[in-house]
């Protein structure tokens, strides 16, 4: 485990770019596309504002990522504009404003994987700070946020640390755990339920479907959906493949929800299930009121939800981008506009090593979880009793990673997080880390791939 520090970027450039290189800026944003045009023309490069890169650039600055347009949306063209630039060794800016939530670094560090024959680097500029970008360009190429002196400040994976030792008690209060009726933020949840007791609110859009009495008890798949089909045989009803598949995917869902449940029971906390989209933000407003009338005030905070649509970024679809982001992004501005933010005093976001590192196929999701970190930087700066953190878990051994992901991982030496590991570290950092330790990276050697 490593915490995220930020320091200022003190190399010089690995490359720079020739005098009168041509520099193309996109006109998304059209005033900061004028101004960053005037100040890359001024420090002696050939500055061409665009509406679509042409690809033949020596380096290409976008402004997709600094319009208010919802941030699917922004991450979509930002995406669709760094297809436009790719060049062999092309410089390709992406930038994004520190006024907003943004994540364009998850999907500059995943073209570096992609493209490794380009160069994309993602920046944050600060309000009004079109005219640091030429001063950025001589201080060196790294994803980071531009300060109003026009300084780089890059983030890196600190020492490792060993979780607190000691773990505070959490007084008993009301949590809503998104995700956490199954997958490894059930394990989270359960573990949490352990240390800190109370209300523990589980989320997720699975219904909890009963299991039928008459069949037989089993939490594999493929025997379940063998079950299925002799039973449907035997009673003569005609169901396809697939409805077996769902119905049994539905019926394992709905175990493990009750499985999650009596855990946490167990483990001395009250537990209870509300089948909810994250992404639907009609649905989660009515139902966090509904819950919080009942149980009361919801003081702490997990998100978890979450969903993969992997391909690489040079095939990726916007509607693959968008379910990847409903669940975490949308998720997050859903729950947040349903809740008191000030009423919170844990606040933690499940993220991906894939956002601090890239990984190939995962533009979308570094995307996502890159931006639910810019999201917690922010609140744990405007809810400053919150303890808020965010977790850049490397694989675990459960939930996503099913037995392929798994195979994949241990053949390239990244060692898998165990379950009871993992939600012993989360919950020791959650109640008992230094709170100025707002991102963690968990797991090692990803960096390496
Ligand atoms: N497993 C890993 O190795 C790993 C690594 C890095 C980060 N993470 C992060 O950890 C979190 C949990 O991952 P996991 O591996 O446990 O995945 P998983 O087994 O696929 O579980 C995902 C969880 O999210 C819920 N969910 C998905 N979409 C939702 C929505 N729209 N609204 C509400 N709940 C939703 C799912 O419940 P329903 O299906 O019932 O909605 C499920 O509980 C994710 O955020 C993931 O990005 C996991």
């Amino acid at each position: 485990m490593r915490p995220v520090l930020w320091h200022d970027q003190a190399s010089a450039p690995a490359f720079t770019l020739r005098a009168g290189a041509v520099v193309e800026v996109t006109e998304a944003q059209p005033a900061s596309a004028a101004a960053i045009a005037a100040t890359v023309a001024a420090a002696g490069f050939e500055a061409r504002r665009v509406a679509v890169p042409t690809g033949s650039a020596s380096a290409t600055i976008l402004t997709e990522g600094l319009t208010n347009v919802a941030a699917d949306a922004r991450h979509w063209a930002t995406l669709v504009a760094a297809r436009a630039a790719r060049r062999e060794g092309g410089l390709t800016l992406l930038l994004q404003s520190a006024d907003a939530w943004s994540g364009l670094e998850g999907l500059s560090r995943t073209l570096r994987k992609e493209w490794p024959e380009s160069r994309a680097f993602a920046w944050t500029l600060p309000p009004g700070g079109e005219a640091l970008v030429a001063h950025a360009l001589r201080s060196g190429y790294a994803d980071g946020e531009i300060s109003f002196t026009g300084t780089l400040s890059v983030p890196s994976p600190g020492p490792s640390l060993a979780p607190p030792s000691v773990i505070p008690g959490a007084s008993p209060g009301v949590w809503l755990v998104t995700g956490g009726a199954r997958g490894v933020t059930a394990a989270c949840a359960i573990e949490l339920a352990r240390r800190a007791g109370g209300t523990i609110l589980l989320a997720g859009r699975s219904a909890e479907t009963p299991w039928p009495a008459d069949l037989p008890d089993t939490g594999d798949l493929k025997t379940l959906r063998g079950l299925l089909v002799d039973r449907f045989r035997q009673s003569g009803a005609r169901v396809t493949p697939a409805e077996i598949d769902r119905t049994a995917r539905n019926l394992l869902a709905g175990a493990e929800i009750r499985e999650t449940l009596a855990a946490i029971r167990k483990a001395g906390a009250e537990g209870a299930y509300i089948p909810l989209d994250a992404g639907d933000g009609v649905a989660v407003s009515g139902a966090l009121s509904q819950a919080q009338a009942k149980w009361g005030q919801i003081t702490g905070w997990v998100h978890g939800a979450g969903v993969l649509a992997d391909k690489l970024a040079a095939d990726k679809t916007e509607a693959e981008l968008r379910r990847v982001f409903a669940p975490k992004v949308g998720g997050v501005m859903n729950i947040l506009a349903a809740l008191d933010a000030a009423q919170l005093r844990y606040i933690a976001f499940f993220s991906s090593a894939a956002a601090f590192f890239g990984n190939k196929g995962q533009s979308d999701y570094a995307m996502a979880n890159a931006l639910l970190a810019s999201a917690g930087r922010s609140l744990a700066r405007t809810v400053p009793e919150a303890q808020v953190k965010v977790f850049h878990w490397g694989p675990w051994a459960g939930g996503m990673v099913d037995g392929a992901l798994a195979s994949h991982f241990e053949a390239q030496g990244i060692p898998l997080i165990p379950l009871d590991e993992g939600a012993r570290i989360f919950v020791s950092e959650l109640l008992g880390g230094a709170p100025e330790q707002v991102e963690l990276v968990v797991g090692e050697a990803w960096a390496t791939t």
